[in-house]
């Protein structure tokens, strides 16, 4: 019997918490990163999903690793590399956290007008530098300007074989939207395109361009 493809894929938001009661977020659904999963997982793959805080329904037979902030999605993540055929990071990592994390409610009158914050590590880097010649790591770029010329930096920077790009500016795709439009660039230097779809269908469509 063929051996089945490992697919580890993180997906959501991180929070980053200020006090037991206060955070810094971003308004990822999870719902690109839990179409791939599902999408893999009708391929037979062996599925680790990662996910952050998200308000969709666990896929069955998927193997689901729940975590909240940066630090913790990096543990996942480091944990089940090595044995991973495919990676996808398509969670929306916090970049940054609260340098001070209070273990109880700051009280209204003497919260600070100011926050220190200090940067999350960089997950997809560190997977980058880890990666061997036999595994496939693709990331995301969610950007509102220089669309092209980002995706590309970060796919260098991050040593990746594929990056996903879309524009997060335009509100009826992206974050929080069932479609979205993506542009693949890959590190040897192919381009395709996905007309504006539903994000099942990119599901499709990404994992055949992948493992072609
Ligand atoms: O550099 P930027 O944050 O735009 O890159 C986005 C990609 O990097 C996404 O795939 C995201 O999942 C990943 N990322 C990460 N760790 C971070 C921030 C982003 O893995 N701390």
């Amino acid at each position: 019997m063929a051996k089945k493809i490992n697919l580890l894929i993180s997906a959501g938001p991180t929070r980053e918490w200020i006090d037991p009661v206060r955070y810094i977020s971003n308004p990822s659904s999870g719902k690109m990163g839990y179409a791939l999963a599902k999408e893999a997982q009708k391929r037979n793959y062996s599925v680790t999903l990662v996910t952050g805080p998200v308000h969709l329904s666990e896929p069955e037979g998927i193997c689901i690793r729940k975590v909240e902030t940066a630090e913790q999605m990096r543990k996942e993540m480091l944990e089940n590399f090595e044995s991973s055929d495919v990676t996808i990071m398509c969670a929306a990592v916090c970049d940054h956290r609260p340098e001070v994390q209070w273990s109880q409610k700051q009280k209204k009158e003497e919260f600070p007008s100011q926050i220190k914050l200090v940067p999350t590590i960089d997950i997809l880097t560190e997977l980058g530098n880890r990666k061997k010649a036999s595994q496939i790591l693709i990331g995301f770029a969610a950007e509102t300007e220089n669309f092209e010329q980002n995706a590309k930096i970060k796919l260098k920077q991050k040593n990746l074989d594929w990056i996903a790009l879309n524009d997060v500016s335009r509100k009826q795709i992206g974050f929080n939207s069932e479609y979205n439009e993506i542009t693949m660039f890959s590190s040897n230097q192919k381009k395709v395109k996905f007309e504006f779809s539903s994000k099942e269908i990119l599901a499709t469509q990404m994992l055949e361009l992948i493992t072609k």
